[in-house]
Protein backbone atom coordinates (compact mmCIF):
# COMPACT_ATOMS: atom_id res chain seq x y z
CA UNK A 1 0.00 0.00 0.00
CA UNK A 2 2.74 2.43 0.79
CA UNK A 3 6.08 3.15 -0.98
CA UNK A 4 8.08 4.51 1.87
CA UNK A 5 6.39 2.99 4.96
CA UNK A 6 5.67 -0.39 6.89
CA UNK A 7 2.67 -0.19 8.81
CA UNK A 8 1.53 -2.77 10.92
CA UNK A 9 -1.58 -3.26 13.43
CA UNK A 10 0.08 -4.88 16.72
CA UNK A 11 -2.67 -5.44 19.04
CA UNK A 12 -4.11 -1.69 18.98
CA UNK A 13 -0.76 -0.43 19.18
CA UNK A 14 -0.06 1.00 14.97
CA UNK A 15 3.22 1.09 14.18
CA UNK A 16 4.84 2.97 11.23
CA UNK A 17 8.12 2.09 10.19
CA UNK A 18 9.98 4.58 7.33
CA UNK A 19 11.35 2.49 5.37
CA UNK A 20 14.03 4.20 3.01
CA UNK A 21 17.18 2.47 4.55
CA UNK A 22 19.84 2.93 1.64
CA UNK A 23 19.00 6.39 2.46
CA UNK A 24 18.62 6.25 6.41
CA UNK A 25 15.45 6.76 5.96
CA UNK A 26 15.39 10.32 5.01
CA UNK A 27 12.40 12.39 4.99
CA UNK A 28 11.06 12.69 1.01
CA UNK A 29 8.29 14.01 -0.88
CA UNK A 30 6.87 10.59 -1.20
CA UNK A 31 7.60 9.58 2.69
CA UNK A 32 6.01 13.00 4.04
CA UNK A 33 2.82 12.46 1.89
CA UNK A 34 2.59 9.30 3.08
CA UNK A 35 3.41 9.90 6.63
CA UNK A 36 0.10 12.06 6.12
CA UNK A 37 -1.95 9.24 4.74
CA UNK A 38 -0.80 6.95 7.79
CA UNK A 39 -1.77 9.90 9.73
CA UNK A 40 -5.13 9.23 8.58
CA UNK A 41 -5.38 5.82 10.01
CA UNK A 42 -3.88 6.88 13.10
CA UNK A 43 -6.81 9.44 13.55
CA UNK A 44 -9.70 7.63 12.01
CA UNK A 45 -9.36 3.70 12.78
CA UNK A 46 -11.00 2.91 15.90
CA UNK A 47 -9.39 -0.20 16.05
CA UNK A 48 -5.67 2.06 16.96
CA UNK A 49 -5.78 3.13 20.15
CA UNK A 50 -1.73 4.66 20.07
CA UNK A 51 0.65 4.37 17.52
CA UNK A 52 4.82 4.33 17.28
CA UNK A 53 7.07 6.04 14.64
CA UNK A 54 10.82 4.00 13.86
CA UNK A 55 12.90 3.62 11.26
CA UNK A 56 13.82 0.60 9.31
CA UNK A 57 17.29 -0.70 9.48
CA UNK A 58 19.66 -0.79 12.49
CA UNK A 59 21.42 2.26 11.74
CA UNK A 60 18.91 5.62 11.60
CA UNK A 61 15.52 6.51 12.72
CA UNK A 62 15.56 9.27 10.22
CA UNK A 63 18.64 11.20 8.91
CA UNK A 64 16.85 14.38 7.94
CA UNK A 65 15.14 15.61 5.50
CA UNK A 66 16.19 14.56 1.93
CA UNK A 67 18.77 17.26 0.92
CA UNK A 68 18.82 16.55 -2.51
CA UNK A 69 15.26 17.37 -2.64
CA UNK A 70 16.31 21.32 -1.81
CA UNK A 71 18.69 21.56 -4.55
CA UNK A 72 17.31 24.66 -6.66
CA UNK A 73 14.43 25.74 -4.56
CA UNK A 74 13.45 29.38 -4.22
CA UNK A 75 12.91 31.57 -0.83
CA UNK A 76 9.56 30.94 -1.07
CA UNK A 77 9.52 26.89 -2.14
CA UNK A 78 11.97 26.45 1.08
CA UNK A 79 9.32 28.41 3.24
CA UNK A 80 6.00 26.33 1.34
CA UNK A 81 8.47 23.24 2.29
CA UNK A 82 9.17 24.57 6.07
CA UNK A 83 4.99 25.37 6.50
CA UNK A 84 4.21 21.62 4.32
CA UNK A 85 6.59 19.85 7.16
CA UNK A 86 5.05 21.86 9.98
CA UNK A 87 1.65 20.89 9.26
CA UNK A 88 2.28 17.24 9.30
CA UNK A 89 3.95 17.59 12.09
CA UNK A 90 1.59 19.55 14.33
CA UNK A 91 -1.07 16.61 13.43
CA UNK A 92 1.25 14.08 14.73
CA UNK A 93 1.73 16.67 18.07
CA UNK A 94 -2.16 17.33 18.04
CA UNK A 95 -3.59 13.87 17.78
CA UNK A 96 -5.79 12.44 20.58
CA UNK A 97 -4.37 9.14 20.80
CA UNK A 98 -0.37 8.98 21.75
CA UNK A 99 2.01 8.60 18.92
CA UNK A 100 5.41 7.76 20.40
CA UNK A 101 9.25 7.82 18.99
CA UNK A 102 11.19 4.41 19.07
CA UNK A 103 14.34 6.02 17.76
CA UNK A 104 16.44 3.00 16.89
CA UNK A 105 19.75 5.32 15.61
CA UNK A 106 20.24 8.54 13.86
CA UNK A 107 17.75 11.12 14.64
CA UNK A 108 19.27 14.57 12.95
CA UNK A 109 17.20 17.50 11.54
CA UNK A 110 13.63 16.52 10.06
CA UNK A 111 14.49 12.93 12.00
CA UNK A 112 15.02 14.50 15.20
CA UNK A 113 12.37 16.86 14.65
CA UNK A 114 10.27 13.82 13.96
CA UNK A 115 10.78 12.61 16.90
CA UNK A 116 10.46 15.84 18.89
CA UNK A 117 6.77 16.23 17.40
CA UNK A 118 5.73 12.79 18.78
CA UNK A 119 3.89 12.59 21.93
CA UNK A 120 7.52 11.29 23.67
CA UNK A 121 10.54 9.39 23.05
CA UNK A 122 12.19 5.82 23.65
CA UNK A 123 15.56 5.34 22.05
CA UNK A 124 18.29 2.61 21.28
CA UNK A 125 21.75 3.11 23.02
CA UNK A 126 22.65 3.54 19.33
CA UNK A 127 20.65 6.63 19.32
CA UNK A 128 22.37 10.04 18.22
CA UNK A 129 20.25 13.18 18.02
CA UNK A 130 21.13 16.77 15.88
CA UNK A 131 20.11 19.36 14.10
CA UNK A 132 22.99 19.75 11.74
CA UNK A 133 21.48 22.27 9.60
CA UNK A 134 23.89 24.88 9.82
CA UNK A 135 26.36 22.28 8.54
CA UNK A 136 24.32 23.03 5.00
CA UNK A 137 23.99 26.59 5.71
CA UNK A 138 20.39 26.25 6.64
CA UNK A 139 17.99 25.72 9.87
CA UNK A 140 15.74 23.52 11.20
CA UNK A 141 12.66 24.06 9.44
CA UNK A 142 10.28 21.50 10.68
CA UNK A 143 9.69 23.09 14.14
CA UNK A 144 13.38 22.07 15.58
CA UNK A 145 13.68 25.90 16.82
CA UNK A 146 10.71 25.60 18.92
CA UNK A 147 10.56 22.10 20.28
CA UNK A 148 14.40 21.57 20.90
CA UNK A 149 13.99 24.95 22.92
CA UNK A 150 10.86 23.65 24.70
CA UNK A 151 12.19 20.01 25.33
CA UNK A 152 16.15 20.50 26.55
CA UNK A 153 16.12 24.08 27.43
CA UNK A 154 17.47 27.53 25.40
CA UNK A 155 21.42 27.39 26.46
CA UNK A 156 21.67 23.51 25.39
CA UNK A 157 19.30 24.01 22.16
CA UNK A 158 21.32 26.66 20.90
CA UNK A 159 24.37 24.99 21.44
CA UNK A 160 22.89 21.89 19.26
CA UNK A 161 21.47 23.98 16.73
CA UNK A 162 24.59 26.41 16.20
CA UNK A 163 27.50 24.10 16.78
CA UNK A 164 25.37 21.06 14.59
CA UNK A 165 26.93 18.51 16.98
CA UNK A 166 25.22 15.19 17.92
CA UNK A 167 24.34 13.60 21.05
CA UNK A 168 24.15 10.61 22.20
CA UNK A 169 21.42 8.61 23.72
CA UNK A 170 22.86 8.95 27.38
CA UNK A 171 22.93 12.32 27.07
CA UNK A 172 19.35 12.43 25.72
CA UNK A 173 18.15 10.74 28.43
CA UNK A 174 19.86 13.47 30.99
CA UNK A 175 18.79 16.03 29.01
CA UNK A 176 14.91 14.77 29.14
CA UNK A 177 14.91 14.64 25.35
CA UNK A 178 13.99 10.67 25.21
CA UNK A 179 12.08 9.16 28.02
CA UNK A 180 13.94 5.74 28.54
CA UNK A 181 16.96 4.19 26.84
CA UNK A 182 16.96 0.40 26.04
CA UNK A 183 19.08 -1.95 23.54
CA UNK A 184 17.69 -2.06 20.04
CA UNK A 185 16.46 -5.44 19.92
CA UNK A 186 14.36 -4.35 22.92
CA UNK A 187 13.49 -1.02 21.40
CA UNK A 188 9.51 -1.93 20.11
CA UNK A 189 8.91 -3.98 22.70
CA UNK A 190 9.58 -1.80 25.29
CA UNK A 191 7.61 1.13 23.21
CA UNK A 192 4.32 -1.40 22.97
CA UNK A 193 4.97 -2.10 26.75
CA UNK A 194 4.35 1.54 27.47
CA UNK A 195 2.03 2.00 25.30
CA UNK A 196 -0.37 -0.51 26.32
CA UNK A 197 -0.06 0.64 30.01
CA UNK A 198 -1.94 4.21 28.44
CA UNK A 199 -4.05 2.12 26.64
CA UNK A 200 -5.77 0.69 29.18
CA UNK A 201 -6.56 4.56 30.36
CA UNK A 202 -9.42 6.20 29.94
CA UNK A 203 -8.59 7.52 25.76
CA UNK A 204 -10.81 10.58 26.58
CA UNK A 205 -8.69 11.32 29.10
CA UNK A 206 -5.72 10.52 27.39
CA UNK A 207 -6.54 12.79 24.81
CA UNK A 208 -7.40 15.63 26.96
CA UNK A 209 -4.15 15.35 28.58
CA UNK A 210 -2.27 15.66 24.63
CA UNK A 211 -4.89 19.02 24.69
CA UNK A 212 -3.55 20.03 27.88
CA UNK A 213 0.20 19.66 27.73
CA UNK A 214 0.12 21.00 24.32
CA UNK A 215 -1.36 24.59 25.16
CA UNK A 216 1.26 24.56 28.35
CA UNK A 217 4.31 24.12 25.65
CA UNK A 218 3.29 25.52 22.16
CA UNK A 219 5.26 28.81 21.60
CA UNK A 220 2.47 31.46 21.26
CA UNK A 221 5.25 34.49 22.19
CA UNK A 222 5.01 37.38 19.13
CA UNK A 223 7.71 38.50 17.26
CA UNK A 224 7.87 41.68 15.18
CA UNK A 225 4.32 40.88 12.97
CA UNK A 226 2.37 39.28 15.50
CA UNK A 227 3.68 35.87 13.66
CA UNK A 228 4.73 33.06 16.44
CA UNK A 229 7.90 31.39 16.62
CA UNK A 230 6.51 27.93 14.08
CA UNK A 231 6.14 31.01 11.32
CA UNK A 232 8.86 32.98 12.59
CA UNK A 233 11.38 29.83 11.35
CA UNK A 234 9.10 29.10 8.35
CA UNK A 235 10.36 32.50 7.15
CA UNK A 236 13.88 32.39 8.08
CA UNK A 237 13.90 28.94 6.99
CA UNK A 238 12.96 30.31 3.56
CA UNK A 239 15.22 32.88 3.60
CA UNK A 240 18.04 30.42 3.89
CA UNK A 241 17.14 29.27 0.80
CA UNK A 242 18.61 32.33 -1.18
CA UNK A 243 22.05 32.81 0.46
CA UNK A 244 24.97 31.27 -1.61
CA UNK A 245 26.02 29.42 1.72
CA UNK A 246 22.67 27.25 1.57
CA UNK A 247 23.53 26.07 -2.22
CA UNK A 248 26.99 25.60 -0.92
CA UNK A 249 26.39 23.51 2.16
CA UNK A 250 23.72 21.61 0.03
CA UNK A 251 25.86 20.91 -2.72
CA UNK A 252 28.88 19.84 -0.85
CA UNK A 253 26.58 17.26 0.81
CA UNK A 254 25.92 15.42 -2.14
CA UNK A 255 29.46 15.87 -3.45
CA UNK A 256 30.58 13.88 -0.50
CA UNK A 257 33.07 17.59 0.43
CA UNK A 258 33.26 20.00 3.07
CA UNK A 259 31.59 23.53 2.34
CA UNK A 260 33.21 26.41 2.18
CA UNK A 261 30.91 28.97 3.58
CA UNK A 262 31.26 32.68 2.86
CA UNK A 263 28.50 34.43 4.40
CA UNK A 264 26.69 35.51 1.53
N1 LIG B 1 19.18 13.40 2.68
C1 LIG B 1 19.47 12.66 1.59
N2 LIG B 1 20.28 11.60 1.61
C2 LIG B 1 20.80 11.25 2.78
C3 LIG B 1 20.56 11.96 3.96
C4 LIG B 1 19.70 13.08 3.88
N3 LIG B 1 19.37 13.81 4.95
N4 LIG B 1 21.25 11.38 4.98
C5 LIG B 1 21.90 10.33 4.45
N5 LIG B 1 21.62 10.25 3.13
C6 LIG B 1 22.13 9.25 2.18
C7 LIG B 1 23.58 9.50 1.79
O1 LIG B 1 23.67 10.47 0.77
C8 LIG B 1 24.00 8.12 1.34
O2 LIG B 1 23.46 7.90 0.05
P1 LIG B 1 24.37 7.17 -1.09
O3 LIG B 1 24.72 5.83 -0.50
O4 LIG B 1 23.45 7.08 -2.26
O5 LIG B 1 25.56 8.06 -1.29
C9 LIG B 1 23.23 7.20 2.29
O6 LIG B 1 22.14 7.97 2.79
C10 LIG B 1 24.07 6.72 3.47
O7 LIG B 1 24.60 7.87 4.12
P2 LIG B 1 26.17 8.11 4.37
O8 LIG B 1 26.38 9.59 4.51
O9 LIG B 1 26.96 7.40 3.35
O10 LIG B 1 26.33 7.38 5.78
P3 LIG B 1 27.45 7.67 6.90
O11 LIG B 1 27.33 6.57 7.88
O12 LIG B 1 28.76 7.97 6.27
O13 LIG B 1 26.94 9.05 7.62
C11 LIG B 1 25.31 10.54 8.56
C12 LIG B 1 25.73 9.08 8.32
C13 LIG B 1 23.91 10.51 9.18
C14 LIG B 1 26.28 11.22 9.52
C15 LIG B 1 25.28 11.31 7.22
O14 LIG B 1 24.53 10.56 6.29
C16 LIG B 1 24.71 12.68 7.28
O15 LIG B 1 25.36 13.60 7.75
N6 LIG B 1 23.46 12.86 6.78
C17 LIG B 1 22.83 14.14 6.68
C18 LIG B 1 22.32 14.60 8.00
C19 LIG B 1 21.72 15.98 7.86
O16 LIG B 1 22.36 16.94 7.55
N7 LIG B 1 20.41 16.05 8.10
C20 LIG B 1 19.70 17.27 8.07
C21 LIG B 1 19.10 17.47 6.75
S1 LIG B 1 18.19 18.99 6.69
Amino acid sequence: MYQTLLTTLSGNTFIITINRPDKLNALNTTVMTELNIALDEVYQNVQIRSAVITGAGTKSFVAGADISEFLGLSKAEGMALAKKGQDIFFRIENCSKPIVAAVNGFALGGGCELAMACHFRLCSDNARFGQPEVNLGLIPGYGGTQRLTQLIGKGKAMEMMMSGSMINAQEALQLGLVNYVTNPEELIGRTKEVLQGIESKAPIAVGKVIECVNVAVVSDSSFNNGKNGFEKEQIAFGECFGTEDMKEGTAAFIEKRSPRFQGK
